[in-house]
């Protein structure tokens, strides 16, 4: 069962659908599908939310599921009640056995649940049969994780990248809706159009919206290698990590920002940059999308352009709230998502915050161990003097392998080009007749990243 709290997300001002109201209607038919009389509007749906697993070690499914319905809270709903479910092997049609699924319904109504939540990723047809099985609309992780974006997209870029997962989403779902059944008999009914059913026509809305929002993504992609462009020469340094570990928090007091930072997931979807400076050079500190545990894929798909700026940082500054029983889940899945965009490479320094909220029940975490080699500080946000120091040492650890090259980049080679002089201090250009001689001074990273274009490029 699919369920998004409100209307696709982007005023049309740009891309008018040719029946946009029958769309709105369409998708708001498929939230309402969840409806039963126990719904409070007031204060959200009722929710039975299950974490299903196989066989993680009982702190981590508590912790798992402690997060899972913080996101159900986080996107709108109640959550009347929860449980781990432990399951001994996945069924490929329902995932759950068709007796563990009947109860827990009988368990999630007896609750006042309107739906069940289960943390795990299902196919439609799994969802469908599922519903079949179990009698009760049935929600799965990928559309909760969307829920609490889309709540959160506030710019255009964030805004068109969510939709579109949204769309990505629902397209393969239609079939779900039972569109097509006659409310009179049951039975198939056609559709409006000649020869079209009514989830035909939605498909039809879907793809050509869909179509539009590529366009308008590939456009502000750009404009973003653009913006990168224009702030060539910085060092930068990208703030990274788990959801709600206190990025933006450490954002507003490294340079001085006034962003949002809320106790809530994803609260940052786009990137926000501000310079921090010494000795007359900028340095960059951008704050990025945070990330979580099984990221659904096409968001992170969705969302690559805003990684980007991940990928081709000097400098990664790995936040993780060090108050988390999970903090070394945190760091792991961080990690993951990391070497998933192929930002592996890129120097990192370890931030573990939030340490005045770490309990004595709790043994300190041997940060030296999780840092694994890099460098590392702990610290709490709202500790200016120890903000002061973890300032200091970015700026030399973002500078730290920087050294002087000369490069001889082809002029057929325009995309290593680009990135030297986006990514690197230019000091001298000599124009030959096949191409560019550079001395320039950047990170061997980003030195290895242009010697490696020239080469595909020959
Ligand atoms: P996303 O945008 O969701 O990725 O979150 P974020 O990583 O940017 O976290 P954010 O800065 O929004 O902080 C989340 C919550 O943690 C806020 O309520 C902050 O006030 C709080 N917080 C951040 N750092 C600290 C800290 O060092 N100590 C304590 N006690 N709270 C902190």
């Amino acid at each position: 069962m699919l369920k998004f709290i409100s209307k696709p997300v982007i005023e049309h001002e740009e891309v008018p659908l040719a029946d946009e109201g029958r769309l709105e209607a369409l998708v708001e038919h498929w939230n309402e599908r969840g409806t039963t009389p126990q719904r409070n509007h007031e204060e959200g749906k009722a929710d039975y939310v299950i974490s299903v697993g196989t066989s993680v070690a009982p702190v981590v499914r508590q912790a798992q599921l402690t997060e899972i319905v913080s996101l159900v809270r986080h996107q709108g709903d109640r959550v009347v009640g929860s449980e781990i479910l432990q399951i001994g092997h996945a069924n490929p049609r329902t995932l759950l056995g068709k007796g563990t699924a009947q109860a827990i319904a009988e368990r999630a109504r007896a609750a006042g649940a309107a739906m069940l939540v289960l943390d795990a990723e299902l196919t439609p047809s799994q969802t469908r049969n599922l519903e079949d099985v179990a009698g009760i609309p049935i929600c799965d992780r990928e559309a909760i994780i969307l829920n609490v974006f889309l709540r959160h997209a506030r710019s255009r870029r964030a805004r068109i990248h969510v939709e579109t997962a949204q769309l990505e989403y629902l397209r393969p779902r239609i079939r779900g809706l039972g569109l097509d059944m006659d409310q009179q008999t049951g039975g198939m009914a056609r559709a409006r159009g000649p020869g079209e059913t009514a989830s035909e026509l939605l498909a039809r809305k879907l793809d050509s919206r869909l179509a539009e929002l590529r366009r308008q993504s590939e456009k502000l992609e750009t404009s973003g290698t653009t913006q990168r462009q224009g702030r060539s020469a910085c060092a930068r340094i990208a703030l990274v990590g788990y959801t709600n570990s206190g990025k933006t928090t450490l954002m507003n007091a490294l340079a001085g920002a006034y962003l949002s930072a809320r106790d809530r997931p994803f609260e940052t979807l786009d990137t926000t940059s501000r310079a921090l400076s010494r000795h007359g050079r900028d340095v960059l500190l951008s704050d990025t999308v945070g990330v979580i545990r099984r990221l659904p894929g096409r968001l992170l798909a969705s969302f690559q352009s805003t990684l980007e700026e991940v990928r081709e940082a000097s400098l990664l500054a790995i936040v993780i709230d060090a108050s988390d029983p999970e903090l070394d889940l945190q760091r792991q899945t961080t990690l993951e998502i990391l070497r998933t965009i192929g930002a592996d490479k890129v120097p990192r320094y370890f931030v573990f915050n939030k340490v005045d909220r770490i309990t004595c029940a709790q043994t300190l975490a041997p940060w030296h161990a999780l840092a694994d080699g890099a460098p590392w500080s702990a610290l709490c946000a709202h500790d200016m003097e120890a903000v002061s120091h973890l300032r200091e040492n970015l700026l030399t650890a973002a500078r730290v392998d920087e050294a002087t090259y000369t490069l001889f980049v082809p002029y057929s080679a325009p995309q290593a080009l680009a990135m030297a002089y986006r990514s690197c201090r230019i000091l001298e250009t000599e124009g030959e007749r096949s191409g560019v001689r550079l001395r320039l001074e950047c990170s061997v990273v980003t030195a290895e990243r242009i010697k490696t274009l020239v080469r595909r490029r020959q």
